[in-house]
């Protein structure tokens, strides 16, 4: 591996994590997520430029990489793309963000191909209640096939994760932490972020939720990649006891940017450093055509644009699906 100096951002954070979206499409319309997206086109990265761009990536210290969308699986190519940065030598764990339409036929071979961590997203049991939440493509019965091939593959990580909306979900958390641990999963839970429609509960009261429906929580130290905190609960299944790890993510209630490790790139190959900032240093064009010296100069010209914190709270935003959470 060539050396290169790591990347720090101007607030001396490391940054180990890339976010990475491989499509911008998605033939689910979460309402909090594309509210009345139109399918986005233009330049997508193609898969030499990403194995190239993640080596560079990795030869400044990245180590993780979670493929995110809109619907990474949507691509032809994600099973080889998988592959590709498994084998990329400095890259110690490629992680996945699906939702569960494609997962069934693809869990085995997302295994075999190296992937060890894997998010599915899963926010009700409700068919009626997930397709108008989601649109007409969601399919309940065809994500829990996906969920349980995922459990028989044998993902060392797996997480059911669940966007909570007043009103909606929320009387499902309990179902949900239960239906998770079944399948050897973690249940997460996420706060809604301001981006379409709904009403966010706090974390707080998710968790007064899952009290009240049957799950007992204690305090427990994991920590991730990322800025979930961990409980560890037990709860009642019919007559068996189940136990296991619960994630909140704080998205709004916790400010989580003070031990910020990432960094994204959009489908079209554009880096962003922060969720939350507008700035955008496009790699694409230099992905096809530039030296790994010029490269790594725009990606630590977009790194020192990194701000403190992000300020979701006086910016307005593009769609999540632009940015790929
Ligand atoms: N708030 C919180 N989470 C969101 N996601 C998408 N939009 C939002 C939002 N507004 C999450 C989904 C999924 C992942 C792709 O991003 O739950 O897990
Ligand atoms: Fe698609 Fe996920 Fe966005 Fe829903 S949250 S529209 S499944 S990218």
């Amino acid at each position: 591996m060539t050396p290169r100096t790591p990347l720090v951002d101007p607030q001396g954070r490391h940054i180990v994590y890339l976010r990475l979206s491989l499509t911008d499409r998605c033939n689910f319309r979460c309402s909090y997520c594309s509210p009345g997206l139109e399918t986005a086109h233009g330049d997508v990265l193609d898969r030499s430029d990403i194995r190239r761009m993640v080596g560079i990536f990795a030869e400044m210290g990245i180590r993780r990489v979670r493929l995110t969308g809109g619907e990474p699986t949507l691509r032809k190519d994600i099973v080889e793309i998988v592959a590709d940065l498994t084998a990329t030598p400095g890259i110690d764990e490629v992680a996945l963000t699906t939702n569960g339409h494609r997962l069934e036929e693809l869990a085995g071979p997302l295994r075999q191909a190296g992937l060890r961590q894997l998010n599915v997203s899963f926010d009700t049991f409700d068919g009626d209640r997930l397709e108008r939440l989601s649109g007409r493509a969601a399919d309940v019965e065809r994500i829990r096939r996906g969920i349980a091939a995922a459990a028989a593959a044998g993902f060392p990580s797996l997480k059911v994760n669940t966007v909570v909306l007043r009103d909606v979900n929320d009387g499902e958390l309990g179902d949900l932490a239960r239906f998770a641990w079944r399948h050897g999963a973690i249940a997460r839970y996420i706060e809604l972020m301001p981006f379409g429609g709904g009403t966010p509960v706090s974390v707080a009261e998710m968790q007064r939720l899952l009290e009240e429906q049957g799950v007992t929580l204690v305090p427990d130290a994991t920590r991730g990649w990322g800025p979930a905190r961990h409980m560890r609960g037990a709860s009642l299944d019919g007559d068996v006891l189940r136990q296991g790890l619960l994630g909140f993510i704080g998205a709004i209630t916790e400010n989580f940017c003070g031990d910020c490790n990432r960094v994204r790139v959009s489908a079209s190959g554009a880096l962003r450093a922060c969720l939350g900032g507008r700035d955008e240093v496009p790699l694409v064009g230099l992905l096809r055509s530039a030296s790994g010296e010029a490269i790594e100069a725009a990606i630590r010209e977009g790194l020192s644009r990194k701000r403190d914190r992000h300020h979701m709270e006086d910016e307005s935003f593009e769609t999540m699906v632009r940015i790929g959470g």
